[in-house]
């Protein structure tokens, strides 16, 4: 019997599958999956700082104190007293607005990305995101088939004249995709000022805006300003995961929606996936309930803090003159952009075969890459292991210029 062929099977997908997961970023990750090359692509958090033993107590406390409840189906909106310590925490954090009833526990903060798309964006509407944005942003909202606006950016995020002239750039933007806090990719920061006119710019223009904060509390030097979604509570939906503070295989994550839009993302989070596994949320209550949060968030920060200053320092000492770079004050991940005539997509084949892997910067971008940026991770590696792959990096860099330069090349 033959094998059937592709245009035998009775399976026709739908137009959106045609959109998932795109095959440069695939063929990316096959490379740097390679065995001895020392990774700085990764988006994982350092796997030492997973509280382990306080997982193990907490997970023994649950099989003997609620096993039949934990184990049992469970409501679409998430465990209650869990929902209650959040929103306690947003409070305390000056999101004073938050009730616990807002609060819509999700399968990582990747399921609200993928809830709020799938509630707000049919084919054809303007989604606005920062330049450049989070990769897995956007591949979560492609299969609704939005139209993205790249909203011009600096190094404190998007600006406000640019949000200003959506609705006349993209008119009838569904809502504005934001990372004030350590954005992935670039690791920068929204200060104070900037989150003001974005506020006052959104507002203005009629967009809404989804906050997205994993990064907020590695917090290196000095604790990021309030939210957003503090400073316009009916304009923005706000998106909180302990998968960077905790363990992101725990996969849990939250969203607060205002009253406009929260019924329909529970209903939307009904549909696909009943609910976020209850046990993994009662444990997790268990670990936070009395603090333990506070203690352990610091000894996060402090280690990746040291690897940050340690990368630093590699990138001054090995990359050559005209790389660009701003260190982050928190997060994982630097942004580079390369000296003109390098393209790191070009690149990475030769700094893999060097023993170093990172990501380019295109696919990060909704329109207009900017071909010289890269992200590099500097959390899970030993300092030992950035000084190599930094200094790999920067041989690669070097060899290009060379090369560009002898082919006469600009
Ligand atoms: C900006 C941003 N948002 C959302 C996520 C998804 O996180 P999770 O689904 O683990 O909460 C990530 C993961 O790296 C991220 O970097």
């Amino acid at each position: 019997m033959s094998e059937p062929t592709p245009s035998s099977s009775p399976w026709r997908m739908a137009r959106r599958a045609a959109r998932l997961n795109p095959s440069v970023i695939r063929e990316i990750l096959k490379l740097t999956e390679q065995p001895g090359v020392l990774s700085l692509a990764g988006g994982l958090p350092a796997p030492d700082s997973f509280p382990v033993e306080a997982m193990r107590e907490a997970t023994t406390r649950v099989l003997a104190e609620q096993p039949q409840a934990a184990l049992q189906y469970a409501a679409s909106e998430g465990y209650g007293p869990l929902r209650e310590w959040v929103a306690a925490r947003l409070q305390a954090q000056g999101m004073k607005h938050v009730k616990a009833e807002q609060v819509l526990m999700t399968t990582g903060s990747q399921q609200g990305l993928d809830l709020v798309a799938k509630v707000m964006v049919d084919a054809g509407a303007p989604v606005a995101v920062e330049t450049p944005t989070y990769l897995g942003a956007l591949q979560a909202f492609t299969p609704f088939e939005p139209i993205f606006a790249g909203v011009a950016s600096d190094g404190e995020g998007a600006l406000p004249e640019a949000i200003a002239r959506l609705p006349h750039d993209a008119p009838g933007t569904r809502f504005m995709y934001v990372l004030p806090n350590f954005q992935n990719p670039t690791g920068r920061l929204m200060p104070e000022a900037r989150r003001q006119a974005v506020i006052a710019a959104a507002r203005q223009a009629g967009v809404p805006l989804l906050e997205d904060n994993p990064y907020g509390d590695l917090w290196f030097d000095e604790e990021p300003p309030t939210a957003l979604a503090a400073r316009w509570p009916e304009g923005v939906t706000y998106m909180g995961s302990f998968s960077k503070v905790l363990a992101p295989g725990l996969r849990l994550g939250y969203v607060v929606a205002p009253p406009d839009l929260a019924p329909k993302l529970l209903q939307a989070k009904q549909a696909a996936d009943l609910h976020t596994p209850g046990f993994n949320q009662r444990i997790v209550y268990e670990v936070v309930k009395d603090g333990f949060l506070d203690r352990h968030i610091p000894t996060i920060r402090s280690r990746y803090k040291a690897q940050r200053d340690v990368m630093a320092e590699a990138l001054q000492r090995e990359m050559p003159a005209g790389t660009e770079w701003t260190k982050p004050g928190g997060g994982m991940f630097f942004w580079v952009r390369l000296p003109a005539g390098c393209r790191a997509l070009d690149l990475l084949p030769q700094a893999v075969a060097e023993g170093v892997a990172f990501v380019p910067g295109e696919p990060f971008y909704a329109q207009q890459p900017d071909p010289r940026t890269l992200r590099l991770s500097y959390v899970t590696l030993t300092p030992d292991e950035i000084r190599q792959a930094v200094a790999a990096l920067g041989r690669v860099v070097r060899r290009q210029l060379e090369d560009t330069l002898q082919k006469g090349t600009p």
